[in-house]
């Protein structure tokens, strides 16, 4: 399929895991990418599949307007925006510092806050786009230890619905996706996070986790991107304002 000739994207958080499956398979289905990453490699990794790496933190609300910025002085649109960069990390409510809270809301909600007005500028303008947010099974349901990720998610889920009100005028879509357990860095650290917190061995946690998923594997970023890339496509013309899960039947609801 090459549903995205001629489109632009950009897809934050992209030069590793759920992202970089995300920004190869819209650059493979014919997307002009960018990658905003704080990777300090993400212009090399970018540049394997003809994307575009731009280092970009996305707590900063002006780096995100500046590159939104370059990308329309190219290509005078933004077709697509994936807001997918976020931090993992946590703890107990009663033992979680002002500073890691902080530093999990700056990535996991600003960060998407920032993206997404940013496009959401660039395409009421341009009358047309599609915006796909990652959020988290955890903003659904949210463990002990994840209060302030999960309160991340579940804020990215808020902002996609309101989003969605406001933009279906201008015929922009915006929804969201939910992954379950997907094999990245991220989730190989908070599994080490939890099995640190309960005193098991990393290895019983993978298990215990593996056990609740009905389809018996972990998710891989190309999971993710199946989803993300029709989302962000016309076959996906009437639908906005959804969170949709990921997560091989983790959670049904
Ligand atoms: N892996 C999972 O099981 C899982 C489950 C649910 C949701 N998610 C979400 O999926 C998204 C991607 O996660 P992943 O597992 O691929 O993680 P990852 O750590 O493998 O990749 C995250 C990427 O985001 C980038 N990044 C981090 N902070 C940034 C910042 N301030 N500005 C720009 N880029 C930044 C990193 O450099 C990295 O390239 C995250 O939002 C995460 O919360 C992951």
């Amino acid at each position: 399929m090459q549903r995205f000739i001629g489109k632009t994207a950009v897809v934050t958080g992209g030069a590793n895991g759920i992202g970089l499956g995300i920004a190869r398979r819209l650059a493979g289905e014919g997307a002009a990418v960018w990658i905003a990453d704080v990777d300090p490699d993400v212009a090399t990794k970018a540049a394997t599949f003809g994307a575009e790496g731009v280092h970009c933190d996305v707590t900063d609300p002006a780096a995100v307007d500046a590159l939104v910025a370059d990308v329309l002085a190219r290509g005078e649109r933004l077709d697509l925006l994936v807001a997918n960069a976020g931090i993992g990390g946590g703890a107990r409510v009663a033992e979680l510092s002002d500073e890691l809270f902080r530093r999990l809301m700056a990535t996991t909600l600003d960060g998407v806050f920032h993206a997404c007005r940013a496009a959401a500028r660039a395409m009421e303008r341009q009358r047309g786009g599609a915006i796909v947010a990652v959020s988290s099974v955890f903003g659904r349901d949210t463990p002990a230890g994840s209060a302030a990720y999960g309160a991340a998610k579940a804020g990215v889920i808020a902002l996609t619905q309101a989003l969605a009100r406001e933009l279906g005028p201008s015929g922009v879509r915006v929804n969201a996706v939910c992954p379950g357990h997907i094999m990245t860095d991220l989730y190989v650290a908070a599994v080490g996070r939890r099995a640190a917190a309960t005193n098991r061995t990393p290895e019983a946690v993978f298990a215990d986790e593996l056990a609740a998923v009905p389809l018996g594997r972990f998710g891989t970023p190309d999971d993710i991107a199946g989803v993300v890339a029709f989302l962000a496509s016309d076959d996906a013309a009437y639908l906005t304002g959804q969170a949709i899960n990921i997560d091989g039947g983790l959670q049904m609801r």
